[in-house]
């Protein structure tokens, strides 16, 4: 692959950077991706040679295992290093890890970091590529791509489309990719929680804002319904979980009683009883198993592209062309 024709650029920070036509490009690219998780062989030389790590300074099991699936399938050399049991520890700072990463020679970071603009901070301080894998409350692009990639699989062109993010909107990169990715590709966005949850500037990303979630469901086509966001709460965001559920909570009975087929997503890990109950979260609607399989081709897609691949012979470097 050509290093020089990169498609995405240096490094995937965000949705807000990308163009329409990037988003559906790494879309696109993703498809024919798709199929190289369903064979007995899951392998092709598409990053043989590449050398890839995986940063991890929070929690994540679906990101971060999906992420080494997509670097293995397309046949990189991976390496997992967590902030628990490395030298940051003791006391290393990010850009020390990485530049010392770097002097063994590595090619990409995926970066997970608690602070909103600590993957923009390394890519602009290291060569390697840097893609981000949830940074604060900032951005998490790869789970606003795979949510598209899901409903854009479900109910086709997003154009117009009727999407409402339900939830804790405060805390959520998730949340501000999807918003980004979605306006971008034509979608109406909407975001319904209690006032307490939403960002104050929450209305300059162009999006509806509902303090009723039987308005939200009233209006929208698809729900993507967002994890209250616990461990980064102090006391006082809502009266309690019960009454957080009992006002905003996707139950099976709001579902049912929609004027629409919702389809519903969510990004995990999900609080059941609490955002979603679990009769929605594994019910008819429910596509929230196929956002993560979705999760492996769109990783694969980014590393491909930044790596310097061209999303019109994705086809081809999926037969190991
Ligand atoms: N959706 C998501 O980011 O999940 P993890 O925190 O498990 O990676």
């Amino acid at each position: 692959m050509s290093q020089s024709a990169h498609f995405l650029g240096k490094d995937l920070i965000g949705l807000e950077q990308l163009e329409a036509e990037q988003i559906r490009a790494i879309l696109d690219t993703a498809e024919p991706f798709k199929e190289i998780s369903e064979r007995a062989i899951k392998k092709v030389p598409v990053l043989r040679g590449k050398t890839i790590v995986n940063l991890f300074f929070e929690a994540s099991t679906r990101t971060r295992i999906s992420f080494e699936f997509a670097e293995k399938r397309l046949s990189a050399d991976t390496v997992n290093i967590a902030s628990t049991g490395s030298s940051v520890q003791k006391g290393e700072t990010l850009v020390d890890t990485a530049r010392n990463l770097e002097a063994m020679r590595i090619d990409m970071v995926v970066i997970r970091h608690g602070s909103s603009g600590a993957a923009r901070f390394l890519a602009e301080r290291i060569p390697s590529n840097v893609i981000n894998a949830g940074d604060g409350r900032h951005e998490h692009p790869t789970q606003g791509l795979l949510d598209i990639l899901t409903i854009r699989d479900h109910r086709g062109d997003l154009n117009g489309q009727r999407i409402c993010i339900v939830g804790d909107v405060l805390h959520s990169r998730v949340a501000r990719s999807n918003i980004w990715g979605l306006t971008k590709l034509g979608a109406e966005v909407a975001v319904c929680a209690p006032r307490t949850l939403l960002p104050r500037d929450i209305q300059d990303l162009g999006v509806t804002v509902f303090g009723r979630i039987e308005e939200a469901i009233e209006w929208a086509d698809v729900l993507n319904v967002l994890r209250l966001q616990l461990e980064r709460m102090q006391a006082g965001f809502v009266p309690s979980l019960r009454e957080y559920n009992r006002f905003f909570g996707v139950t099976s009975e709001r579902v049912e009683n929609a004027p629409r087929d919702l389809l519903i997503l969510h990004p995990g890990p999900m609080n059941r009883g609490v955002e979603i109950d679990s009769d929605v979260a594994d019910g008819p609607h429910s596509v929230i198993l196929d956002q993560v399989t979705n999760g492996v081709a769109i990783r694969m897609a980014v590393l491909y592209l930044l790596a310097g691949g061209m999303p019109e012979k994705a086809e081809s470097a999926k037969h190991g062309e």
